[in-house]
């Protein structure tokens, strides 16, 4: 048995491609195209294990999807495949639109050939698409928490597109009965995020001496989510989710930027002091805000919890710790994606 997987050279996907190995005998195509988001040094250790095969190319190539569907006759397809910082979306929101929307489009409709075309197994295969909070918009700090059932307001280039796309799974499902999941996942932290994200970005610039940027105000809210703790609820939603149905995935840590960005500092003084003794809490830098900026998410993990019981193992406490000390533990990793080198590599062995 096999499952086609996109993006895993990616933060979420590459950790769960270490989670589905350690516990399953199923091999995993991975399906990803390379863009500065993904690196093969994410995947270091499955590099001899022959139960990963990966191939460097675009969710959006029609045939390619076509031939490996057809290759490796996969019972399921998870897509993590996207552009998802959304600083990047304001800047230039082509590639979301290109990769988020029509790469999902192409998904959905080689998919649907391939399982029109499966002999008996049609009711079993699986399509589960992984995205995100921000399409409900954002919330006041007086709203209760999003729902399944919640309107989509997306409020940025990235969460529209990750909205349009949720919306092809749905219809996909609604009109020609293609067995489609969707998650929609609060802000992952953890092993191998790049370092363009909230969490890493303060680590790596902590330790280099750089300024910690802090959008606005910084009392934002975010509900953080240990990425292990996600990639159970992914293996959950696959085995066990119920066909045309949505999922909430989140952490229960609602924490104000400015909450985060202070603890990460407390425990690199403890782990890491500065030489000069003072705290890095002094690298905090009030920046200009972020255009649009959505002021809270939260998640209500209700059903997903009493569906398929699943809930979160880590406390931000216990997966923040855990965090700061895997990059303090995995110097060349992060000097390769700092420096940029960790492209020299897969440049050489795929091509740019
Ligand atoms: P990431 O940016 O770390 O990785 C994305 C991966 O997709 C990279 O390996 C990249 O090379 C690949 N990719 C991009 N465009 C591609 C294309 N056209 N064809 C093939 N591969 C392509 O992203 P992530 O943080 O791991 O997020 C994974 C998924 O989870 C995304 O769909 C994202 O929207 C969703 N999500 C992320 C978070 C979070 O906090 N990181 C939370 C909720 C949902
Ligand atoms: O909610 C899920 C989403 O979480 C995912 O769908 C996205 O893929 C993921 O990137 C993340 O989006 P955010 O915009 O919330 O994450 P980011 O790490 O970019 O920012 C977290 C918060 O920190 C946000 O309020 C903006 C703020 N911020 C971010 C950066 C990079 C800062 O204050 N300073 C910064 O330098």
């Amino acid at each position: 048995m096999t499952l086609l997987v996109t993006g895993c050279a990616g933060f979420i996907g590459s950790n769960f491609v270490r989670c589905w190995l350690s516990s399953s005998n199923e091999s995993l195509v991975n399906l990803d195209s390379l863009t500065y988001a993904g690196n093969l040094a994410n995947l270091a250790w499955v590099k001899d294990d022959e139960r990963h095969i990966f191939v460097r190319g675009d969710i959006r190539d029609q045939l390619l999807v076509s031939r490996l569907l057809e290759k490796y006759q996969p019972r399921a397809i998870v897509n993590f495949a996207a552009e998802s910082h959304v600083d990047r979306s304001i800047r230039g929101p082509g590639d979301f639109i290109e990769t988020n929307v029509v790469g999902t489009l192409n998904l959905l409709e080689c998919v649907r050939t391939y399982w029109a075309d499966l002999p008996e197994q049609q009711s079993a295969f699986r399509f589960l698409h992984i995205s995100t909070d921000e399409v409900y918009g954002s919330l006041a700090t007086t709203d209760a928490s999003f729902e399944e059932g919640n309107a989509f307001r997306p409020n940025s280039p990235y969460s529209a597109s990750k909205a349009a796309s949720d919306h092809l799974v749905r219809a996909w499902h609604h009109t020609y009965g293609l067995p489609a999941l969707t998650i929609n996942c609060s802000n992952n932290y953890g092993p191998y995020q790049f370092p363009e994200k909230l969490i890493p970005l303060v680590i790596v610039n902590a330790l280099a001496n750089k300024a910690l940027p802090i959008y606005g105000d910084g009392k934002q809210i975010r509900d953080w989510l240990y990425v292990e703790d996600h990639c159970r609820a992914i293996c959950r939603v696959l085995q066990e989710g119920r066909v045309g149905e949505t999922y909430n995935v989140g952490g229960k840590s609602e924490k104000t930027n400015i909450e985060v960005v202070t603890l990460i500092c407390s425990i690199l003084d403890e782990l890491r002091p500065r030489a000069d003794g003072i705290s890095y809490a002094k690298q905090i830098s009030f920046v200009k805000d972020r255009s649009g900026h959505d002021r809270r998410y939260a998640i209500n993990t209700g059903k997903i919890e009493n569906e398929l019981g699943w809930k979160p193992d880590e406390t931000f406490n216990s997966g923040i710790r855990k965090t700061v000390q895997w990059y303090l533990d995995n110097k060349t990793w992060v000097e390769a994606v700092a420096s940029g080198a960790y492209r020299e590599w897969m440049d050489k062995h795929y091509g740019n």
